[in-house]
Parts: C-alpha cells; structure tokens; sequence
C-alpha cells in the first residue's frame, strides 16, 4: 500500500492507494470519531463491493445504518436524490458523530460528500472511490456538490474527507469506456504541471490501457500527489491567478458539452479530453502551443479511446453555456489554457474571435 498525505493542517488527511484495502477495515476505523456509519452507494457498486465492506466493518464491532443506495449515474446527481440520502439519515437518528462513507465513483463521492457538509451542518466522510477517474481525482480535495439543469455542479460545498481509501483491485470490474474516461484525468496532471509525467503516460499507456497493476498503481500516486501539493497551496480555488483552478483545464468546454447534450450522455472525463482538445487550441491559436504539442497532446487523448472532437451545439451555445462557468468573475471568463506541455496557466484575455474560432474548429462537422 502506497500512502499520501493531504497537507492541510488540522484537516490534512491520508490517501491510501493499493489492492485488498477493502478487507483492511481498521484502515477506516482508526478515522472514525464514533463507531458508526452510514455507507451511500450506488445499484451497480453495492452489488459487486458493499458486503466486502460492510462485513470488514462487522468484524471490528462498527454499527451501520442500512446501506444507502441510489440510482446510478450523473443524470441522478441532484437535489432529488440528495434528498433520498438526507431522509435515511434522518429515519436512521444519525447524529453528528456518524460517520459518511461514500462507496462509487465520482458521482458518489459528489453527492455523499456534499449531504456529509450539509446534514446537521457536516459530520465526517470517508471516500472510498472505486473508479480510476474518482481515485486520480475527485476523491481528493474537498469538493462536493450536484448539478442543476442549468449548470454543472452548480450547487456544492467544501468538505474535505477524514480518509481516502483508493482500492485499486476494484478497478478490475471498470467498464473499458469508464477506464478510458479516468485517462482523461491522469493526462489532464500531465498536461498542466508534469511533464515528465506526460512522458511516462506516453510510454506506458498499454500497460494502462491493459490494466496493469503496477502501471495504474503509478498512474494514480503520481496523478494524487500532483492534486495533493494543487489542494493544499490553494484549497478553496480562491488564487488570482493559476493554483486550484489549472486542474480544470478543458472543463469549462467539458462542462458546457455535459450540460448541452444533457448529463450522462458524455462521460465527465470524455467531455474534459474533448474540452482539453478546446483549450490546447485555443493555446495553439495563442501562439502558445506548437504545432507538434497540439497533435502529441491528441494523439495521446486518442490513444486512451477519448474523444477529440466536440459535438456541433453551435458556437453561441458554447459560449452562453460557458458563461455560467464557475471561473467567471465580473462577466469575465477565465480560461485554463497552455503555455506548454506541463505548463498551464489561466487567461482571461483570449480575444473572443480566437475563442469562437477555437470552439468550431474542435466540433465534428
Ligand atoms: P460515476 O460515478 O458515474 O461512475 C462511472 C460508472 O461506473 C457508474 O455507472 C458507476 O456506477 C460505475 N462504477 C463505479 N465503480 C465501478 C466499479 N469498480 N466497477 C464497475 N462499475 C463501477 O463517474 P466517475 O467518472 O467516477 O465520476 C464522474 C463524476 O465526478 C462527475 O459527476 C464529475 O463532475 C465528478 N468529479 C468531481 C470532482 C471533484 O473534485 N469533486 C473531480 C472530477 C470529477
Ligand atoms: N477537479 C478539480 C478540482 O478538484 O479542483
């Protein structure tokens, strides 16, 4: 088990990362302020990883609630299923001292971490993710939240977990189309401030794409401790420049592409690789990016089974569903672009004629 720490000073937390640490319970117990839990999972997770789970937790003598388990997928990230969770936890007297574990990929750790910050105004979350997407990244760092039709993630709290416990084992049962959309994400660490990282995804993305376990074992240490050093110099994305905000590099355009074809009909990660595409020519467009590192950067994201190509919503649509961004101040956007490979920056200059021309030459036609 590989092992790394979330500095953030009274909050700081561990990331666990190996195989078999869903049957290693005294990993969560020691995280617990009371023995109880309220796990929230999912239709699809709890069959194949709840009992593992619930009955480590049994054999320390940790009392539970009944299990939680919502519908599956990002079109039930909302408030009416928040809702769900926020009754049983109520039916279930769970006070502030229960601890909730969240069980599933990033749509579960989203919403189970955002009823964590808001019941009783917030108890305890521990994030087990079992996604390659949610293990690199949104287990990690504090964010939680919903979407609401006009917005992705537009509702959504701050609240750092007590513990990250990333499984790597439960990655065997990943549909290939998730595995590829967890990629997007791992690139994403490499494109934005690691380029020897980049490198390594360049000759190794076989091994990943073949699940090797070592190779994805790395995959994800390096992707954690890049989030990791991000989170903890800039953990409320309040930065004026760069910090917490480069790890969104093409989600403005990924997000506007969730939300306009409707959610759940794109991956997270698949619309972010479409959207990386948008940003790296937008930067190419800057003059930023070369030629060359524009093609490696798709060649890469095509390698991995992502989509490069955005879907024909139309310039204007683009632009007002990029308009309710979160990183828009005062009216303005402000993009991640590239400077480089490795190297990201935000912007809130790009000339709206290079934006537009961006956004069309990225769509299929
Ligand atoms: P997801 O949670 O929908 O999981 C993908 C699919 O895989 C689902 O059908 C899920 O039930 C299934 N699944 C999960 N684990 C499995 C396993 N081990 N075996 C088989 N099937 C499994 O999607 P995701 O890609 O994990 O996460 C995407 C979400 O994360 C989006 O809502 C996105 O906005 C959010 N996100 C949040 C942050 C953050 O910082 N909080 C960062 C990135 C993404
Ligand atoms: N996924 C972006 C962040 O956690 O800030």
């Amino acid at each position: 088990m590989r092992t790394l720490n979330v500095a953030l000073g009274a909050r700081a937390y561990p990331i666990h990362i190996g195989g078999g640490l869903l049957q290693q319970p005294e990993l969560i117990t020691r995280h617990l302020r009371t023995p109880r839990v309220a796990i929230v999972s999912n239709t699809v997770v709890a069959p194949l990883y709840l009992n593992s789970l619930v009955g480590g937790l049994e054999k320390v003598g940790v009392g539970m609630t009944p299990p939680i388990v919502v519908p599956d997928g990002e079109a039930h990230k909302t408030a009416a299923t928040l809702d769900i969770i926020y009754g049983h936890l109520l039916a279930q007297r769970c006070d502030r001292s229960t601890t909730v574990i969240a069980l599933g990929g990033g749509v579960i750790g989203d919403l189970a971490g955002f009823a964590a910050a808001t019941y009783q105004r917030g108890v305890p979350f521990i994030q087990i993710p079992t996604t390659l997407l949610s293990q690199v990244d949104s287990s990690v760092g504090g964010k939680t939240g919903i979407n609401h039709p006009l917005g992705k993630n537009m509702i959504g709290a701050f609240w750092q977990p007590q513990l990250v416990l990333a499984d790597t084992d439960t990655l065997n049962t990943l549909p290939d189309r998730e595995l590829s959309a967890g990629l997007a994400e791992v690139i994403k660490y490499g494109l934005i401030r690691d380029l020897p990282f980049l490198e390594w995804l360049e000759a190794n993305l076989d091994r990943l794409l073949a699940r090797d376990t070592e190779a994805l074992t790395w995959a994800i240490e390096r992707s954690c401790a890049n989030k990791a050093e991000v989170v903890a110099d800039d953990e409320l994305e309040t930065a004026k420049e760069g910090g917490r905000a480069l790890l969104n590099l093409g989600h403005t355009f990924g997000h506007a592409i969730e939300t306009g074809v409707g959610y759940g009909e794109w991956l997270h990660g698949e619309a972010v690789a479409a959207g990386m595409v948008m940003a790296a020519e937008l930067s190419r467009r800057l003059g930023w990016l070369s030629g060359a590192d524009f093609e490696r950067t798709v060649a890469l994201l095509e390698r991995a089974g992502l989509p490069v190509e955005s879907p024909a919503l139309g310039v204007d649509r683009y632009l007002d569903l990029m308009s309710h961004d979160k990183k828009v101040i005062a009216g303005r956007l402000r993009l991640v672009l590239l400077k480089g490979l490795g190297e990201a920056v935000t912007f809130s200059d790009a000339p709206s004629g290079d934006v537009r021309g961006a956004i069309e030459a990225c769509c299929v036609t």
